[in-house]
């Protein structure tokens, strides 16, 4: 199987090993503690469960700054986002050991211990030296940002240990996996080809055929369908109504024992090429070979180049930074010529108005009124449940 991203081995910094852990978790409540902010606990659950590795903690301003600069840290590993502990200040000094608590949970349990190695203060400068490198903009617009910019500016560094997955193991048991899980997993069904396909929407006609075109293009034995069950922008679909349209699709319209649908605990960054990079990093994390690339990926509003995630990989991750390859996917849409969907650069004698293409706006008053999208756009399943969500949450404010 694929290695993990800089080590042979992977590190999930969660302490499996129960004893520890209560041991852990009793020391932690006579410890001082910070209430970290959902972007630093989302972090803290990602590196729980493998994904970051090899990192052991929150990185260092030096690091952040590296790697908002040229995607190394100081030491040259390769990472593509600054995974960062910021907040507000917490007179927390540097060599203490501290109870970082969880603000996605009801009483704000400890999610992990952390050894406090530095404690340092970023300026306006550096914050927006980041925010320009990692998101292409220093538009507060821009949802990622938005809340980039609001973490605060004491950054603290240093090795944690998980003690639990915050709330994404208790409110989706059958979706939440580590990338220990996945590797695991992967093995275990002995599929050694596996294509990763990120998504944080329900999935229409379109995603469903990119998700077979790359197990077919590429020989695949299986597909991982990842999704993203952390926080997102107003207006986007709630994980458990996404998830139940997923697992429908997969269910009605994919063979048996093809596909793993599952999902991970991190926030939507919507910083689009970086992003893409990122998941690439921890696709090979979880021992997928591939990661399908598409139009917009990970991208908001108009901050990206429809293919700049694709872009990213050719012209800024260096020759071997990582095992993990894309498969890039041109936009892809029905087409009534055809009667199949297609991706559109396999289809040049076609015009604009040759497919079914709807904006999400239009598909989302459709749903609104109970009217189903055509099924060459979305699977009459799915269009029912989205249409039930959409119905139980009244009309979209004006
Ligand atoms: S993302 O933010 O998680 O990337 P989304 O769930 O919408 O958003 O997309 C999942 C994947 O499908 C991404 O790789 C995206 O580029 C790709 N994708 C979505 N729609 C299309 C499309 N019509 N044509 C090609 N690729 C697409």
């Amino acid at each position: 199987m694929i290695k993990p991203h800089g080590s042979s081995e992977l590190n999930p910094l969660f302490v499996y090993d129960s004893g520890h852990r209560h041991a852990l978790v009793a020391e932690a409540e006579g410890l001082p503690s910070l209430l970290l902010n959902s972007a630093a606990a989302a972090n803290a659950v990602m590196l729980g469960g493998g994904y970051f590795n090899p990192l052991k903690g929150f990185m260092n301003l030096a690091d952040a700054l590296s790697v908002a600069e040229r995607m190394y840290t100081t030491d040259g590993l390769f990472f593509p986002v600054p995974i960062l502990n910021l907040s507000a200040e917490t007179g927390v000094e540097a060599g203490s050991r501290i109870a970082l608590r969880d603000p996605g949970m009801e009483g704000n349990p400890v999610l992990a211990i952390m050894e406090v190695e530095a404690v340092e203060a970023v300026s306006e400068e550096q914050i927006n030296f980041m925010v320009e490198k990692i998101f292409r903009t220093r538009d507060e617009n821009h949802p990622g940002v938005a809340t980039f910019t609001g973490l605060g500016r004491s950054l603290l560094s240093g090795p944690i240990q998980v003690l639990n997955f915050s709330y994404f193991q208790a409110d989706f048991p059958d979706t939440f996996r580590t990338a220990v899980e996945i590797r695991n997993e992967i093995a275990e069904r002995g599929w050694r080809k596996v294509v990763a396909f990120q998504t944080r929407n329900p999935m229409h006609r379109a995603h469903e055929e990119l998700c077979r075109m790359a197990m077919n293009d590429l020989g695949a034995d299986g597909i991982l369908i990842h999704m993203l069950l952390g926080k997102l922008k107003p207006g986007d679909i709630p994980a458990d109504v996404r998830d139940a349209t997923i697992r429908k699709m997969v269910e009605l319209y994919f063979p048996a024992n093809t596909v793993m649908v599952t999902g991970y605990g991190f926030d939507m960054l919507y910083a689009g090429p970086r992003e893409a990079v990122l998941h690439a990093v921890f696709r090979q994390n979880c021992g997928c070979s591939h990661l399908i690339v598409g139009r917009d990926h990970a991208g908001v509003g108009e901050y990206y180049g429809g293919f700049d995630a694709q872009a990213i990989f050719d012209e800024e991750v260096p020759e071997g930074a990582l095992e993990l390859e894309i498969f890039p996917a041109d936009h892809t849409a029905y087409s009534k010529k055809l009667d199949k969907v297609v991706m559109m650069k396999d289809a040049p004698d076609h015009q604009k108005s040759d497919f079914v293409l709807l904006s999400g706006t239009a598909v989302r008053e459709m749903l609104s009124r109970g009217v189903a999208p055509p099924p060459e756009f979305s699977r009459p399943e799915v269009a029912k449940i989205l249409s039930d969500y959409y119905q139980s949450i009244g009309p979209a404010p004006e």
